[in-house]
């Protein structure tokens, strides 16, 4: 594992010091979904489960007990089972959880109606993040209420239920050394996804040809699945921002939108590379290709410690507003038209989001009512686009149907920002000359 049983350990002793006297916290695993009768969906672990423990198996529960004389950290999970395990792989039980996974106490999860509750008792203060899975918050409140149940015995059941998530997401959005050096090779493998289908591109293959070759280089590299659905959209599919259908032809002439990111021990890339399918843009193509690319390099310039949130993304919208009226795209002044957000015709989302564990990470945006300072080892994504809808009869024809968006995956560093994902060409002139060369080979 890239992230050591020590870093774990810290992470818990961290949050559990910023946690109220007296209190306890729970988490549960992610549950398993089934997928058609009988099989299940890949398992995904709960990212801030992950986070504070490393343990990958489903019907678990941690629970932190900050000062606890017995031992802080205790996790519930699966018994091993000889017959079980013959059917559904590898558990590590209780005696494993101690040994491997650094946890003070482990008990079988089947007997967690009869442990818990005698845990919770006595302490004021419940951490739990509440309503994201209502059969656990079932499960919760009648632990709780087997303490009420017991109060005339002199039982005390807490008295207040807090959410860890402020907690627990502001250490998430401050990525470690190891956690960067993760991030580092999940963007560095998912770049040579992204040139793997530039090389394979040709017109006459269909999209969901060229997701095979990006998942084919993810798995092997070692992120065996995606950090979310690929987008691969060609044509006027680029215009459509969550295209995942996958399945048109790639048609000589258009140009082809892929959003995809493999993910590698819970931690997420996230990268778009645009290019044309026959490896040579026209003229429109490659107009509002490079001024996405001069939005995207402005924004990314102005990530450094210091800079609040929002600066790259107003920076994007300045160089593309401006683009565009300079196009003859939009008509007016530019300051009216920035107010105005007259650019979200062409350019509807934001410059990006907090990247980590989640693709869409966790951690406040603003803090105090103002757009949050970049620090280090905050990470994030840089995603401008541009897209031409092909039934804007308000622009001239030869701009409708296309689409154009570029992302990196950028790192706060204490001088300014780190791309991750620099390998995966951007400049017109390099994706030209790779594809120029797959194409002669
Ligand atoms: N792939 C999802 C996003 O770019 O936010
Ligand atoms: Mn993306
Ligand atoms: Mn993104």
């Amino acid at each position: 594992m890239r992230i050591s049983k020590q870093e774990f350990s810290r992470r818990r002793k961290a949050l559990m010091a910023l946690m109220e006297p007296n209190s306890i916290a729970i988490l549960p695993a992610a549950p398993e979904r089934i997928r058609n009768r009988d099989t299940e969906y890949p398992y995904r672990q709960d990212s801030d489960f992950f986070y504070l423990s490393g343990f990958p198996e489903a019907g678990a529960v941690l629970v932190l007990l900050p000062q606890r004389q017995h031992g802080e950290y205790v996790l519930f999970c699966r018994e091993k089972d000889r017959h079980k395990e013959i059917w559904d792989g590898h558990r590590s039980g209780p005696e494993g959880a101690c040994r491997r996974f650094g946890a003070d106490d482990a008990f079988p999860v089947d007997d967690i109606d009869d442990i818990l509750p005698g845990l919770i008792e006595g302490r004021e203060r419940l951490y739990y993040a509440m309503g994201r899975d209502s059969a656990f918050d079932q499960r919760v409140m009648t632990w709780v209420n087997t303490i009420r149940a017991q109060v005339s015995s002199g039982a005390m059941p807490p008295g207040e239920f807090l959410d860890l998530d402020h907690f627990l997401h502001d250490m998430r959005l401050y990525k470690s050394a190891a956690e960067l050096r993760v991030m580092r090779e999940v963007a560095a493998l998912s770049a040579a996804a992204h040139r793997r289908a530039m090389q394979a591109c040709r017109a006459g293959m269909y999209e969901y040809q060229l997701e095979a070759e990006l998942h084919h280089e993810f798995a092997m590299a070692g992120a065996r699945y995606p950090a979310y659905n690929t987008i691969v959209g060609s044509g006027n599919n680029s215009c459509v921002l969550h295209y995942v259908d996958n399945s048109a032809r790639l048609r000589d002439g258009d140009l082809v939108l892929i959003d995809a990111g493999g993910e590698l021990e819970h931690y997420a890339a996230d990268i778009t590379r645009t290019f044309p399918v026959n490896g040579k843009f026209t003229r429109e193509q490659r107009t509002l290709y490079e001024l996405c690319l001069r939005a995207q390099q402005a924004a990314i310039a102005a990530i450094k410690p210091g800079n609040h949130w929002n600066l790259p993304h107003e920076v994007s919208v300045r160089v593309i507003t401006e683009g565009l009226l300079q196009l003859g795209l939009l008509k007016g002044e530019l300051p009216a038209l920035i107010e105005a957000q007259a650019y979200r015709d062409f350019y509807m989302h934001r410059i990006g989001h907090w990247l980590g564990m989640d693709v869409h990470d966790v951690g406040d945006y603003k803090v105090g009512g103002q757009w949050r300072v970049l620090e280090p080892g905050m990470c994030m994504t840089v995603e401008p686009g541009i897209y031409i809808s092909p039934d804007n009869d308000k622009v001239a024809k030869k701009w409708r149907g296309i689409g154009i968006r570029i992302e990196d995956d950028v790192a706060v560093t204490r001088q300014g920002c780190e791309v991750l994902s620099a390998a995966a060409p951007k400049t017109v002139a390099d994706i030209e000359a790779l594809m120029a060369a797959s194409a002669a080979a």
